[in-house]
């Protein structure tokens, strides 16, 4: 059986731009912002990044792409020659990972949803409907996960090219275009331009702070996908040896930049909503995180009138969109798990993790309060980490052949090669670790 694959470059860098831009972007990245201070967080954001997150999305989708197999497959043949047993249990680490992350944000992706079709609501005129919408509770978790997690399977099932590729491809266009429109609308408003100062000008003595790097780097690491096999599942579908160097800065590049243009958007729209007399900082915090998006937002959109409520559902939907394709390349790692070494078929393998993914999701509705706040903890600090600093290993010590660069022949063909195999091999496990073990104690 030959495998489904992307059908062109631009199709890999929008889909895994796709999975990279999300929540994270939109709502992470600005909460962390106007948290540490505006402009020395997105300096360090920037920093980090580059020495960092690129260097270990470049060896998960490495590792992916010349294996051309799916994370368990893909880690096991890396480790073959020495621990190909360990190989394929991390893969299926990152397998558990990557179905940690879909429940926790198949619910936020819910809120989302719901938020957009309470402006809807709001503007056809069905006022209780659109409270009840936007009020948080267990009822409208249980309906509007599962219809998240619906759409995702929708697409995951038509496969790698009429599904994903095709609709990353129509929707991350469509949330530039949106994110684009409510800037321009934002910044027009009374009391943006303090924002925009806070946000562009960093405060440099603030960069060496520990707990701004760390958030900076958790946040890195979530926003460009890595450490749970989606971006190294995707890597395998796309044909083999590509300049992937290049693929690699076109994504980061991309989802930089949409990190940057939402605190474009947010924090300016902060400043607008303290400017309209809500409290929205004290002691220069943003009063609790999850007001940003549900509350000052909202609220901001509201005091706009109607042109508010579609300025709303416009935001929401982004939000939504967003979601929406990094939900699907966390599907498709345990999904290609499924098909390639257990013989499902896509569609059995898809809705039967859709399911486990609802079962995972409503564990934590039910647990809210103890849960989902641990399990996003688990994951961002402690298995992303981890699993880069793995990659970095294989990719640096474990793996021989196959690995192109450990090849001595072509190193000494393409000198940048070996000096950017020492640097995953050396600098990337050494950077990694400092700034673990100071997350983790
Ligand atoms: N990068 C996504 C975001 O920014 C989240 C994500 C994490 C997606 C891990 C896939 C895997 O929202």
């Amino acid at each position: 059986m030959t495998r489904d694959s992307f059908h062109s470059r631009i199709g890999f860098v929008l889909a895994a731009a796709g999975s990279a831009i999300g929540l994270g972007n939109i709502w992470g990245f600005p909460t962390n912002a106007a948290n540490n201070g505006g402009g020395a967080f997105l300096f360090v954001y920037l920093v980090v990044t580059l020495l960092l997150a690129l260097p270990a999305l470049y060896a998960e989708i490495y590792i992916g792409n010349q294996t051309q197999k799916n994370p368990v497959s893909a880690l096991g043949e890396a480790c073959a020659e020495r621990i190909p047993r360990f190989g394929r249990f991390a893969g299926k680490l990152g397998l558990c990972g990557a179905i940690m992350m879909l429940s926790f944000y198949t619910i936020v992706a819910g809120w989302m949803l719901a938020h957009a079709l309470s402006a809807v609501a709001s503007l056809v005129g069905t006022t209780d409907l659109s409270v009840w919408l936007a009020t948080d509770s267990t009822v409208r978790n249980v309906i509007f996960t599962p219809i998240f997690i619906v759409l995702g399977a929708l697409i995951v099932h038509q496969g790698v090219h009429s599904g994903i590729e095709r609709w990353s491809a129509r929707l991350m266009p469509m949330l530039l275009i949106m994110l684009v429109g409510l800037i321009v609308y934002i910044l027009q408003q009374d009391g943006a331009m303090a924002g925009l100062k806070q946000y562009l000008i960093p405060d440099f003595s603030q960069v060496t702070n520990p707990s701004l790097v760390i958030s900076a780097m958790g946040q890195a690491f979530f926003s460009l996908s890595i450490g749970v096999g989606g971006m190294m599942v995707y890597g395998s579908y796309m044909a083999k040896d590509k300049d992937i160097g290049k693929l690699v800065l076109s994504i980061g590049a991309l989802d930089t930049f949409i990190a940057f243009l939402a605190g474009l958007l947010i924090i300016p729209a902060l400043f607008v909503a303290q400017h309209a007399g809500q409290q929205v900082f004290a002691d220069d915090q943003l009063i609790g995180e999850g007001q940003l998006i549900f509350q000052i937002l909202p609220t901001l959109f509201s005091s706009m009138g109607t042109i508010g409520l579609v300025v709303a559902a416009a935001f929401f939907s982004l939000l939504s969109i967003a979601a929406l394709t990094s939900t699907i390349s966390s599907t498709e790692v345990p999904v290609a798990y499924l098909v390639e070494e257990k013989s499902f078929t896509r569609r059995k393998a898809t809705w039967l993790i859709s399911a486990i993914v609802l079962m995972a999701s409503m564990v934590l509705v039910a647990f809210f309060d103890v849960l989902f706040g641990l399990i996003i903890q688990v994951l961002t600090t402690i298995m992303q980490p981890l699993s880069c600093l793995f990659y970095f290993i294989v990719v640096g010590w474990v793996w021989k052949r196959g690995n192109k660069l450990k090849d001595k022949a072509r190193i000494a063909e393409h000198k940048w090669l070996g000096l950017w195999g020492n640097y995953l091999a050396f600098v990337c496990p050494i950077l990694l670790t400092v700034v673990f073990v100071n997350v983790a104690f």
